[in-house]
């Protein structure tokens, strides 16, 4: 049962069954099956559709795992039901006819006045005579007014019989899946615990939106926890513990495979598992472990994969490992990989500050950001931060895994993580970068007045010629700040900044070129703009050294220049969805000049 006020979402499937009892009430009988994996809320569903029902007579039956072979158990249960007795005369022997029981079932549902709502909850259980008794009372159901709605966990888990019922009487289907994000937002709230987007969206991809296992990580963790955006999150104790139990009835060998998948982050190659695991039979133990409903096993391109069913399983693993065995396995992982992959093996091995180590996952982090590979560079800078000894140089890097998120245009992700970090940016330490990022979260959540205050600020705080590259940080969000507000010359003033400040950084020069292009078209300088634009002997030195502003700058110029060929081919070098190495921003900014050049 749900708590007051805690339902949410489900709106298709109640307006389904709402259309079907309308019907009904018309005199059309009606079937609705609603179809959802263990926990997704089918029983929720019926109990909050029949809790708004108008005034309708209500049976409400449910299979029984320990019947499903007990013949006509749950027409019993209907008979009862609907006669409201349950003396010697209802009593169904299991040698009767289908047909006599269909019979029987037929005359009960004849006996109420009014529509009928007839719930059968657990279908999956339900015995097959009972099933085809039940068809054929429904199909003989002519203007009676009666709406079946069945609650089942897989349409064929009884074989035919459901589906055959549904075909029969032309039922319709609604499959139950997981709660979206705003609906997982909407749950948390109602349990006293307010999330945002981005802690949302996590709880979202942890329990793919299962509410059974979302209510229970509500009721089950501390609300901080939950409001984090990035970390390991629990599984939920009784899934949990349901998972370590199936375990210890395993082998030993599906016990190590298991531990082996979860280090190696819950999807592996079956050869790297089993050599992380040490394995004498790997295909044993796969089978083993996809017999007991933990893994699925899949055959990819580069070779056999293994992975757990579910995310919660590897966190229900992870919970069950001791530390130092943990430790360990990341280690011997480390030892079968390299590059990038080997490296965050060593950091997850490492549970105390480690210098070396932190700067090296520095090093990384930026060459990743870069690249343009935010959200690994984001995690790199994090475990950076978590290794390193030193408290202001562990802030910086925190601060740094923001300023990589903001720019690159994420949004919620940003905010999410600028919450996350809320005593950093609170701090007074260094006014011209958290203004910075303050500023620039500011204009990505849509407060310019705000964003302008504070990035003004922090160009007060700033010594650009000691840190230019926050300065020219700082001027590329007032130029386009300006830009947006049509304030032109503002807007190239700061951009010629940028320009200045921008040094070797490609990215950075790059936006502000572009800015620069923006201020003189919108200030009706186009022939300024096209003889500041990037030659077009320079398109293939542009893309290689990740100067995108720049294409799409000139692609914006010939927009305007009613060049229209060359600011399609320009945008479309920089939309180009097979390549993901575009940052959002800029990709964004080109789809909506591509969309004028239509
Ligand atoms: N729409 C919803 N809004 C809020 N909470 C929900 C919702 N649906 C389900 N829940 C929560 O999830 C739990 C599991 O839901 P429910 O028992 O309805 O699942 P089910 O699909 O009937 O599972 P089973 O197949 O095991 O019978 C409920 O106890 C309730 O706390
Ligand atoms: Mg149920």
């Amino acid at each position: 049962m749900y708590a007051a006020g805690s339902f949410v979402g489900r709106d298709a499937a109640l307006a389904a069954l709402t259309r079907a009892l309308d019907r009904v009430a018309r005199g059309r009988p009606g079937l609705v099956v609603i179809e959802g994996v263990p926990g997704m809320g089918k029983t929720t569903l019926i109990d909050r559709f029949l809790s708004g029902a108008p005034e309708v007579r209500i049976a409400q039956v449910r299979g029984l795992a320990a019947e499903t072979l007990v013949r006509y158990g749950v027409a019993g249960q209907l008979v009862r039901e609907l006669t409201g007795r349950s003396g010697a005369d209802t009593a169904i022997l299991a040698d009767e006819e289908v047909t006599e029981v269909g019979g029987r079932l037929l005359g009960a549902l004849g006996t109420g006045s009014g529509p009928t709502v007839l719930v059968l909850d657990d279908a999956q259980w339900a015995d097959a005579a009972s099933l085809h008794a039940l068809g054929f009372a429904l199909r003989r159901l002519e203007s009676d007014a009666v709406l079946t709605v069945i609650g089942t966990r897989a349409l064929d888990a009884g074989g035919e019989a459901l589906p055959r019922l549904v075909e029969a009487l032309r039922g319709e289907t609604v499959r139950l899946a997981g709660l979206t994000v705003p609906e997982v937002s909407e749950l948390a709230a109602g349990y006293g615990v307010p999330l945002s987007e981005a802690a949302a969206r996590r709880l979202r991809t942890h329990t793919g939106g299962l509410p059974l296992h979302a209510v229970a990580l509500l009721r089950e963790l501390d609300p901080q926890l939950l409001a984090r955006t990035r970390g390991p999150l629990p599984a939920p104790r009784s899934f949990a513990r349901l998972v370590q139990r199936r375990l210890a009835t395993g082998t030993p060998e599906l016990q190590r495979l298991a531990a082996a998948v979860t280090v190696l982050g819950g999807t592996a190659r079956l050869a790297l598992a089993a050599e992380v695991a040490q394995l004498d039979d790997p295909v044993g133990a796969l089978d083993a472990a996809v017999a007991a409903g933990l893994v699925e096993h899949r055959r990819e391109p580069g070779g056999d994969e293994v992975r757990f069913v579910h995310d919660l399983v590897r966190a229900a693993v992870l919970d069950g490992l001791r530390p130092a065995h943990r430790v360990a396995l990341h280690r011997r992982a480390a030892g079968y990989l390299d590059g990038a992959a080997a490296l965050e093996q060593r950091a997850a091995a490492a549970l105390v500050p480690d210098p070396a180590l932190s700067a090296e996952l520095a090093k990384t982090a930026r060459q990743e950001a870069a690249a343009g590979a935010a959200e690994v560079a984001v995690h790199h800078f994090l475990e950076a931060s978590r290794l390193s000894p030193e408290p202001d140089a562990a802030r910086e890097l925190r601060l740094d895994a923001l300023e990589t998120l903001i720019l690159s245009g994420e949004a919620v992700a940003a905010r999410g993580l600028a919450a996350d970090l809320a005593d950093d940016l609170a701090e007074q330490r260094d006014p011209a970068r958290v203004g910075y990022l303050r500023g620039h979260l500011a204009l990505l959540d849509g407060r310019p007045a705000d964003a302008q205050r504070l990035l003004a600020e922090a160009w007060q705080w700033c010594e650009p010629a000691v840190r230019p590259r926050l300065a020219a940080l700082i001027a590329a969000q007032l130029s386009q700040l300006y830009t947006v507000a049509a304030r032109n010359a503002d807007a190239v003033t700061w951009a010629d900044r940028v320009a200045r400040y921008a040094g070797d950084d490609p990215r950075l020069a790059s936006a502000g070129a572009a800015t620069v292009l923006a201020g003189l078209v919108f200030s009706g300088r186009p022939d300024e703009a096209l003889a500041r634009a990037l030659p077009e002997a320079a398109t293939a030195t542009a893309l290689r050294t990740g100067r995108y502003d720049d294409i799409a700058g000139r692609g914006l110029v010939r927009l305007w220049t009613d060049d229209l060929a060359g600011a399609r081919s320009d945008l479309t070098l920089v939309t180009d969805p097979g390549r993901a190495d575009r940052p959002l921003r800029v990709r964004l900014v080109a789809l909506a000049y591509l969309a004028e050049t239509e």
